[in-house]
Order: structure tokens, then C-alpha cells, then sequence
């Protein structure tokens, strides 16, 4: 089956984030969105359909989740990440950060440190700090080819600092692959967080949402595929990244031990905060039973637009540099030089400018932890024309002519 990622949609007026919330300064072209995690793809046709079945029956009460949902799970990690799973290892949830929240009431105290990896999404430090925890930081390091890393000495002094400040550790939020830096994690890398994690008696709760972006030649390994390890893990994942589903709200944890699944099935019901809605589930069933084809097409048009944007990057942005992620639609890249060239402060004045003067959005690095500071991330998630329009702007302003409101 042929599918067209070129077609533009017009999201104005959907409210859709990523789109309604520019800056649309007088007489200026709106500036091309290549800042938040959503795609500016159509879902596969048939998440449409099924959302319109369901529409089209007119009552919407109470509902109760249908066994082929989890039948669709387990088949969806069996076929896409060679990992069995029975349906009674997925519980539901409404989102993956609420269900990182979740996971931090659950396996931590309040007042106790919870493990992070930094650079990290930004919601990590969020719901670490909401639920009254403390974010202890293992930061990564960052290769030439933009690859970060960490190793177990990494982890051993980010807990030995925390204890010696008084400050417990017994959960790990993780981000498998990594957002912002597009890493997919190595098996041998795996393998340490969780001899880490048992050596220390700590739960791991590993995000891995963007799990169906990964290029060739890495694979995917998820930390469910660990029965060894399974009274120490869990995995959060949605269908949202995958199939643009941001709108919707139906996420799963997977839990293969027994004890974790009564300690999580707890703290649900204390939080009332149920199984997804009949939108949700309808359309997330539909993704995961006929959105393989759609998935594999679609990623090897966004790697097309990685190498796209990495290439044009290095060829017209001077002091910028892009790197090719492993994994995700995430371009992660370091503005430094440019920020001192410039004496800007740091990457949020350049995001700003970028927007205003050079009309594109991206998001700051520094968002992400100390560690991305003087970094930008970009979005490469769009028709090709979208994008190589946004990198038009982009090659324009980093080549000092600063005020792209000319360009249309
Ligand atoms: C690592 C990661 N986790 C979670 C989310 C959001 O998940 P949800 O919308 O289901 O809360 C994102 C979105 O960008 C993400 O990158």
C-alpha cells in the first residue's frame, strides 16, 4: 500500500499545540512548527475509521476494555519487539506521564531521590518534583558523533552523592529510546541499569514510547523482554508517539511480576484514574491491529528527513551542528557556537530569536536538564516540503541575515 506523507494538512483551527501557539507578529510569515513531539501526519486510515464507528453509535456510556485490546498489545510486542507477553502483563493508563507519575507514588517515598539520566524529557523532572521526590541526576556524556552514553560508574556516584546528602534512592525513571538525544540503547547498556538496579534493590520504570522509531542498524530491545529482571521493571509505553495519537489518551504499563502488579493495580485505584476512554482504546486497538505497514513506510520517510536535515545543517547553518539520531524524529543539535558568536544568553534567547526573527520554532535544549544547554531540538516529523521550508529559514538565519520575514 502506498502512502502519501507529502500531502500537507491544514491543522489551523483543530487546536492543535504545536500549531496555535506561535508568535504571528504583524505582516511576518507564521512560523513553521518544528518544535513539540506531535506529527503533522494523518493516522493510518483505519484509526479514522474506528473513531467514526465509534462516533456513530450515539450513546457514549460507561465502557468496559474488550480482551482484544490486550490480544492486540501482546501481539504488537511479540511482532514488533520480539518479546512474548501474556494480555495479564499489561495494565492500562491515560497517558504516559501521568503513568510516570504513577510510577513514582508507587515505587518511591515522599522526600526519597529518584534516578534520572540527564539530558531527559522535561516531564521526567516534573513529575519527580510534583509528587514531592528529589530528581537525582546521572549526567550522560555526548560523543562526536552526538551519541550520549553513560556506564555504571555513572550510576554508582550519582547514588553514592545522594546518599551522602541523606537522599534515598529506590526508583529509576528511564527514557528507552532517549529523548532529546535519539540514542536506542545497546543491550549491554540495558543490562547494566538493571545489575545496577538489583544491586541496589531499585525499581526501573522505563519510558518507551518512542520504541517504533528505531533505524537501521540499531534494533529495539525493550526491558520487558527481561524475565530475569522482572521483579524490578516496568515499561510505560503508548501508542500516541507511533501513530500521532497525542490527542488521545490510552497508554499501558507492562508488568510481569506479580508483586509490582498489586503495588501499581493500588495505586490506580487510589488515584481513580481508570482505564483510557472509548475513543482512546478504539483508536489505539485499530493502530496497533493494521498500522505495521503504515509504521514501516512512515519511518523511512522520516529518516529521509533526519538525513535531510542533518546534511543541509552542516552544509548551511554555520555554528550549528546536527547529529542523525538513533532512534525517534528527534533532531538534536548544539548551537554553542552560535549562541557565543552572537553573545546571545543561551539556547531560549536563540530559540526566541530563531522564532521571531528567523520564523521557525524549535524547542531550547536547556529544557532538558543542564546538560542541553546551548542545544535546539528539532522536530522532523512533517511532509518534506514543510520541512525543507523550515530549513530555508533556518540556513537563512544562522547565516546571520537574522530576519527571515521576508521568506515565505
Ligand atoms: C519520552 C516521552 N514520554 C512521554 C511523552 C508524552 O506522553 P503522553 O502524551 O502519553 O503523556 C513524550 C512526548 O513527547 C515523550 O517524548
Amino acid at each position: 500500500m502506498n502512502f502519501d506523507f507529502d500531502r500537507i494538512i491544514d491543522r489551523h483551527g483543530t487546536l492543535a499545540t504545536k500549531w496555535d501557539d506561535l508568535d504571528r507578529g504583524h505582516d511576518k510569515a507564521e512560523p513553521i512548527p518544528l518544535w513539540v513531539a506531535d506529527m503533522d501526519f494523518p493516522s493510518p486510515p483505519e484509526v479514522t475509521q474506528a473513531l467514526l464507528n465509534r462516533a456513530g453509535h450515539p450513546v457514549y456510556g460507561y465502557s468496559m476494555i474488550p480482551v482484544s485490546y490486550y490480544e492486540t498489545l501482546v501481539a504488537w510486542y511479540k511482532t514488533q519487539y520480539q518479546t512474548e507477553l501474556s494480555r495479564h502483563d499489561f495494565i492500562l493508563s491515560r497517558g504516559v506521564v501521568p503513568a510516570l507519575g504513577t510510577a513514582v507514588n508507587t515505587w518511591s517515598k515522599a522526600g526519597e531521590g529518584v534516578l534520572i539520566l540527564t539530558p531527559i524529557y522535561p516531564p521526567f523532572f516534573e513529575v519527580i518534583r510534583r509528587s514531592g521526590r528529589v530528581a537525582v541526576e546521572a549526567p550522560m556524556k555526548l560523543n562526536d558523533t552526538g551519541r550520549y552514553s553513560f556506564d555504571s560508574a555513572d550510576l554508582e556516584k550519582a547514588l553514592a552523592n545522594a546518599e551522602n546528602r541523606g537522599i534515598h534512592v529506590s526508583l529509576m525513571l528511564f527514557c528507552s529510546p532517549h529523548n532529546p538525544g535519539g540514542a536506542v540503547w545497546h543491550r549491554a547498556e540495558l543490562e547494566s541499569i538493571l545489575a545496577f538496579a538489583q544491586k541496589h534493590g531499585i525499581v526501573v520504570a522505563a519510558d518507551e514510547i518512542h520504541a517504533d522509531f528505531v533505524y537501521t542498524p540499531r534494533s529495539f530491545c525493550s526491558l520487558a523482554a527481561f524475565p530475569d529482571h522482572a521483579s524490578r521493571v516496568v515499561v510505560i509505553s503508548s501508542a500516541n508517539k507511533t501513530f500521532n495519537l497525542g490527542g488521545l489518551h490510552a497508554s499501558h504499563f507492562v508488568v510481569r511480576d506479580n508483586a509490582l502488579k498489586v503495588q501499581l493495580k493500588r495505586s490506580l485505584e487510589a488515584e481513580w484514574s481508570g482505564a483510557p476512554d472509548i475513543f482512546s482504546f478504539a483508536a489505539a486497538e485499530a493502530a496497533y491491529k493494521h498500522g505495521a505497514e503504515w509504521i514501516f513506510a512512515l519511518k523511512a520517510y522520516i529518516l529521509r528527513n533526519i538525513e535531510i536535515t542533518v546534511k543541509r545543517i552542516a552544509a548551511e547553518c554555520p555554528g550549528l551542528k546536527a547529529y542523525k539520531p538513533e532512534g525517534t524524529y528527534l533532531v538534536w543539535a548544539n548551537a554553542s557556537e552560535h549562541i557565543a558568536k552572537l553573545n546571545l544568553k543561551d539556547d531560549v534567547e536563540l530559540v526566541k530569536h530563531l522564532e521571531i526573527s528567523g520564523r521557525v520554532k524549535a524547542t531550547p535544549g536547556s529544557i532538558f536538564g543542564s546538560e542541553g544547554r546551548g542545544f535546539i531540538r528539532i522536530n522532523a516529523a512533517c511532509p518534506r516540503s514543510q520541512l525543507e521550508k523550515g530549513l530555508d529559514r533556518m540556513a537563512y538565519f544562522f547565516s546571520n541575515k537574522r530576519d527571515a520575514s521576508s521568506l515565505t
